[in-house]
């Protein structure tokens, strides 16, 4: 099995990512982990777009923008591990999301419906929130909706709530979903 992890942590001490190594340390196979924040990724501008429309128009992926996407789709379980920001997750992987979705490697329009090309069957999104999420969590819905966009048909949520409402709680907290989450494949 290779299993891609987006890695969307903004902070050094990320519990989000020590949540997530719980989750890593139970897997046997080939582990790529992808640091957005390490990565040279903006938002798409009308001159980006222009470019990208243009080779994508020639059927040419060989140039390097297309990377992120190629990696995306060719792994067997993608792992995400992003906060709980602004009632979703940070900005940057929504500009994840803008670099790889790219019609010929992420997905096609096939006759009037649309196709996934990932090879995933699962993605597994791991995170945390310093308070309760009242109502949906929209960082996982969205994840779930655009990993069915690509064609992978299962996400499953794994959300720690309350890490900020009480410091004396933290660890404890933190460390009994670090369990919990090393038995998710038992
Ligand atoms: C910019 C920012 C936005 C946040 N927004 C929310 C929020 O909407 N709801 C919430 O419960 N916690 C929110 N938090 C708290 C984080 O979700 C919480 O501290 C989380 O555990 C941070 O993960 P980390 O330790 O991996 O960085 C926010 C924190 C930051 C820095």
């Amino acid at each position: 099995m290779k299993y891609l992890v987006i890695d969307a942590c903004a902070r050094l001490n990320s519990r989000t990512r020590k949540l997530c190594q719980g989750y890593l340390n139970t897997l046997k196979g080939e582990i790529k982990i992808v640091k957005l924040y390490d990565l040279n990724i903006k938002p798409l501008t009308e001159k980006d777009l222009k470019y990208r429309d243009n080779l994508i128009n020639k059927n040419d992926y060989s140039d390097p923008i297309f990377d992120l996407a190629k990696e995306f789709a060719s792994y067997d379980e993608i792992i995400i591990a992003s906060p709980y920001w602004d009632l979703s997750f940070p900005s940057i992987l929504k500009v994840y999301f803008e670099n790889i979705s790219i019609s010929g490697l992420t997905f096609k329009y096939d006759k009037d419906s649309v196709k996934g090309l990932a090879k995933a069957k699962k993605i597994i999104y791991i995170s945390t929130s310093g308070g309760k999420i009242y109502g949906a969590n929209l960082g996982f819905e969205y994840v779930k909706a655009i990993g069915n966009f690509f064609g992978i048909k299962e996400t499953i949520n794994f959300t720690v709530e309350e890490l900020d409402i009480d410091p004396s709680k933290e660890k404890e907290i933190l460390d009994l979903s670090i369990k919990k989450i090393s038995e998710l494949n038992e």
